[in-house]
């Protein structure tokens, strides 16, 4: 299946999760094109129509059905700013699902063919020919969780804007056929929750911590005694350090979600390269998804 890289998608509706010291603010998209084939652990670019911010911003992929794509958005800089503004009824310019999700088989990737290698990031976006980028069709429709063992315990660890990512995560295991009592929700905020709510509907052990009250998600893990399965996390690189401790420590298996700076977003350039046991890898393209164990964090 061939799909244009950067379209036109309408917002469906906007609304501000916390605002305070933090914004956190979540937009619900028009995107079935998107949403039909979103993995999680996936992310989508999204391109600003302000020709002074060129380069696509990363956001994950918070949820996905219906034909509507969830994204939730802290507000860091100008481009997160920016997409603040959009409103209900408002379009937005996005490319994706890209990258490897967390339940990808293997050394599976979502891998973008060979036509990107010769795009000059600095050419206004409109300049930059991406007409024939496509994702390769074999990979698009692999379904990814037939792999999964029953018997497994799924830890799933979210920090700040590393939680939305991790709905999608819980709710694809459950739909896969996963036990409640399987699938396990650490939260960690520096203050106020938010996107907390859907996860109840998943499963009765979601654990919330926060910087506000001295708890951590590693002081949760040992709490609730969370020792045998594998592990999933996204959020901060201090809170992934402390995971691939407490992973190592309790040998068990630990898949992390990178946040790196990125250029393209595509795997066009060398702005997100990452370390590993195999060399230096993009995390656009041969991540964000990576085995803890082969990163050097
Ligand atoms: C795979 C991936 C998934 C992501 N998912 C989400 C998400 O679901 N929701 C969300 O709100 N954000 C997410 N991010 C982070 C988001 O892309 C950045 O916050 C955003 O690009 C910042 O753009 P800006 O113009 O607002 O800030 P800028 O003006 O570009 O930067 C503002 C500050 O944020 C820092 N920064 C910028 N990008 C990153 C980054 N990638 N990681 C850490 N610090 C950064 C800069 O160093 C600077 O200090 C994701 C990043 C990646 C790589
Ligand atoms: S951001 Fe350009 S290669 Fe990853």
């Amino acid at each position: 299946m061939e799909q244009s890289p950067i379209k036109k998608y309408r917002v469906l509706a906007d609304k501000t999760l916390i605002h305070g010291d933090e914004i956190v603010y979540l937009l619900k998209i028009d995107a079935k094109d998107i949403a039909d084939s979103a993995r999680p652990g996936q992310f989508v670019n999204v391109y600003m129509d302000d020709s002074s911010k060129l380069l696509p911003r990363p956001i994950s992929i918070a949820d996905a059905e219906d034909g509507v794509l969830t994204l939730v958005i802290g507000i860091r800089g100008k481009g997160t700013a920016y997409l603040h503004t959009k409103k209900s009824g408002d379009y937005v310019r996005i490319m994706g699902p890209l990258g490897t999700g967390f339940l990808d088989a293997g050394d599976v990737s979502h891998e973008l063919v060979d036509s990107v290698s010769s795009v000059n990031l600095d050419s206004p976006i409109a300049s930059v020919d991406v007409t024939n980028l496509s994702v390769r069709a074999d990979l698009r429709d692999a379904s990814h969780t037939e792999h999964l063992d029953p018997a497994t315990k799924h830890i799933l660890i979210g920090g700040g804007i590393g939680v939305p990512p991790m709905r999608l995560l819980a709710k694809t295991l459950a739909k896969s056929g996963v036990k409640p009592d399987d699938i396990c929700v650490v939260l960690g905020y520096r203050d106020e929750p938010f996107y907390e709510n859907g996860f109840y509907e998943i499963t009765d052990l979601v654990y919330e911590t926060s910087d506000r009250d001295n708890r951590n998600v590693v002081d949760a893990l040992n709490d609730e005694k969370l020792t045998s399965g594998i592990i999933y996390a996204c959020g901060p690189t201090p809170m992934l350090k402390a995971v691939k401790s407490y992973a190592q420590l309790h040998e068990m298996k630990l898949l992390i979600s990178l946040e790196e700076r990125m250029g393209c977003g595509y795997g066009a350039c060398v702005g997100c390269t990452v370390k590993t046991t195999a060399g230096k890898k993009k995390v656009c393209k041969d991540g964000p998804v990576f085995d803890a164990s082969e990163v050097v964090l």
